[in-house]
């Protein structure tokens, strides 16, 4: 009945096993792995009884096991002697980089070796030991190790789950409005293009902003939104530009502000239209001029920030009636996004919901299968005011109340399923023959749209012979290839 696995719905994050997860306060979560490779077994097992009640511990004799093992194992911590035979230890280090094997590497090396060691460390060896080794040392080197390496992997994990967050494929759509935006946001991301993001409330302003700082280069430096109307007028100069002590009551000490936290960044400047004129004036400074005075300040500072904004109004009144100056404005607007409200995408809806019944479920830890054909009927007919963050809202709704492996229509949200008043009285101002007419016409659009004009899919999902919706698209003047979605 409906669409399932489409190809827009964002993969599971892979989780790189981070070994051990340090958990606030320190608790080691799992015992890490460490691998001893050295020629010499008295050495292999004299590191093997230091270690081995802390750690698990694995052994190889030469640099080609060594490698052998490294190929299967994910080792946090890889012990390895620089003087083997065949293959050295640097050889194994060499082919641990290439391979992208992540582990910690202590180099162990005796008293003629200790230059090539320092070679190994530029190779990117953590430390080295030197022979004959200490066991209070072994302990104190494996286990520095071992928490440089969890940091990188929990940093490596938190990046790649912000990555993946914001990465393209978790903006939802695929109508002909929509993958035009992702050229758009294709091209300019790469970028340092000030861009104005319009449309009305919860079209997705935000996650647009953010999927764009996120595939840009300034992605591993922070995204900071401030949403200007929601600071009163008074502070949110200093809310952006900082202040110093005694720069007005209250300002009992020097305070950074947003533009300078965000350095090297993104500024998201959420409700633009909101900001007064003065703070509109200091803004056109920092997009000219990449500089600004904190308030009470007498200093310049000058940063590297890439600045967006949004509006759910249009500006180009605001701009008419004196409240939006124009100069910011067409600063603002080298490049403008304007967002569709999604009954003008409602081929989108069915993607959506079942994006976001997933969400719901994997939150609550419950397993609905999807939606009843009423339901999707309900949907595709809704206006949709409140937009994609009312979808979502309502299916969350749905997903908490629904006790069943399918959402029905008593699930759904009554803002939803009660017709709206004027729909009401539209409908029976008309005959009831014109009424159902009127109906049955908009339904089939409706229909045809969400199945991007498919009339075979689109008859299976309203449960009519494909025969009989021929008939219908005829009798009603439809063009069905209107709504093909290629
Ligand atoms: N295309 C989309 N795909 C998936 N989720 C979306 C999409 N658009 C919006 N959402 C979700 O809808 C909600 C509202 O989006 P967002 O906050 O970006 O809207 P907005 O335009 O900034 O709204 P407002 O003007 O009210 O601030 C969020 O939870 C967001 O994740
Ligand atoms: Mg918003």
């Amino acid at each position: 009945m409906r669409p399932r696995g489409f190809a827009g719905f964002p993969r599971k994050t892979p989780r790189l096993v981070p070994n051990l997860l340090r958990r606030p306060g320190g608790v080691v979560m799992q015992k890490a792995s460490v691998l001893i490779v050295d020629d010499e077994p008295g050495i292999r097992d004299a590191l093997e009884d230091i270690l081995k009640d802390r750690y698990h511990i694995s052994k190889a004799e030469d640099g080609r096991a060594a490698i052998k093992s490294l190929e299967r194992v994910k080792y946090d911590v890889v012990l390895l002697d620089l003087k083997m035979p065949y293959i050295t230890g640097l050889d194994v280090l060499k082919e641990i980089r290439r391979n992208r094997f992540d582990p910690s590497v202590i180099m162990l090396t005796g008293y003629a070796t200790v230059e090539t060691a320092v070679e190994a460390m530029k190779l990117g060896a953590y430390d080295f030991l030197r022979k004959p080794i200490g066991m209070e040392s072994v302990k104190l080197v494996v286990e520095r190790a071992i928490e440089r390496k969890s940091l990188v992997d929990e940093n490596r994990y938190l990046h790649k789950q912000l990555e993946d967050t914001f990465s393209f494929s978790r903006i939802i759509g695929k109508s002909r409005k929509m993958r035009d935006l992702y050229a758009l946001l294709r091209k300019i991301a790469p970028t340092k293009t000030t861009v104005l993001i319009q449309g009305e409330s919860g079209t997705g302003k935000e996650v647009v902003a953010k999927t764009i700082h996120y595939s840009s280069p300034r992605k591993n430096k922070r995204f900071i939104a401030i949403n200007c109307g929601g600071v009163p007028e008074t502070l949110l100069e200093s809310e952006l530009f900082g202040h110093t002590k005694g720069a007005f009551t209250g300002a009992d000490r020097t305070k950074q502000g947003l533009f300078e936290a965000a350095e090297g960044g993104t500024i998201f400047l959420d409700e633009i239209n909101t900001a007064p004129l003065s703070t509109q004036v200091k803004l056109l400074r920092v997009i000219e001029e990449s500089a600004f005075i904190p308030v009470g300040g007498i200093k310049e500072i000058t940063v590297d920030v890439r600045i967006m904004a949004s509006s759910n109004i249009d500006l180009n009144k605001e701009l008419s009636n004196g409240t939006f100056r124009k100069d910011l404005f067409y600063r603002l607007n080298v490049v403008r996004i304007f967002l569709p409200a999604l009954r003008e995408r409602r081929e989108d809806i069915p993607l959506l919901a079942d994006h976001f019944l997933q969400k719901f479920c994997r939150e609550q830890k419950k397993t609905v299968r999807g939606f009843t054909p009423e339901v999707v009927e309900w949907f595709l007919r809704h206006d949709w005011p409140g937009n994609v963050r009312e979808l979502e809202n309502a299916i969350e709704h749905a997903v908490t109340l629904c006790s069943d492996d399918i959402i029905q229509v008593g699930d759904l949200p009554t803002s939803i399923t009660s017709p709206t008043p004027e729909a009401g009285l539209s409908a029976i101002k008309f005959p009831f023959k014109k009424a159902k007419e009127t109906f049955e016409k908009e339904y089939i659009v409706d229909i045809l749209k969400a199945n991007g004009g498919n009339v075979a899919k689109s008859a299976r999902m309203a449960q009519i012979a494909r025969q009989n919706l021929h008939e219908k698209i005829k009798r009603y003047g439809i063009n069905a290839k209107e709504y093909a979605s290629a």
